[in-house]
């Protein structure tokens, strides 16, 4: 199971006889969380996922975790999250990756939201699931 981001950012993970294994390719603290979580057991994931952050790399740590345990759910499927400005789904979701946390934030860093308001309960709900 691959999880990306911004194309060179990358987790993959499985169960290799009841331990997660991690294989990474990133920044520094996403290399140090990993060497902390690779080769726990199944039954101490959710202990994991308890303590992580909001950091980007917890985030996405989290993500994969979940993915790991058939938990991920991402409230928006659709390609384009906001059809006025066609600002794609994976944009938002870097961004709040990345640290904006409300939709006014969004707004001024992809205009994602800004005209007709429509798409703000999907970024809220991005927001809310990723935080
Ligand atoms: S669909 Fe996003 S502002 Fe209209």
């Amino acid at each position: 199971m691959k999880i990306s981001w911004r194309n060179s950012d990358f987790i993959e993970i499985d169960l290799k006889a009841g331990k997660v294994n991690l294989e990474v390719n990133g920044c520094q603290p996403l290399h140090d969380l990993a060497n902390k979580i690779n080769g726990i057991s199944e039954s101490e994931i959710d202990a994991y996922i308890a303590k992580l952050g909001l950091e980007h790399q917890e985030l996405l740590m989290k993500e994969a975790l979940l993915r790991l345990q058939g938990k991920w759910k991402f409230p928006y499927t659709e390609e384009e999250l906001c059809h006025c400005r066609m600002i794609p789904t994976k944009v938002v979701d870097e961004a709040v990756i990345g640290g904006l946390r409300t939709p006014e934030e969004i707004g001024r860093f992809c205009s994602a939201g800004i005209t007709c308001g429509n798409c703000g309960t999907d970024i809220a709900a991005i927001i809310s699931c990723r935080t």
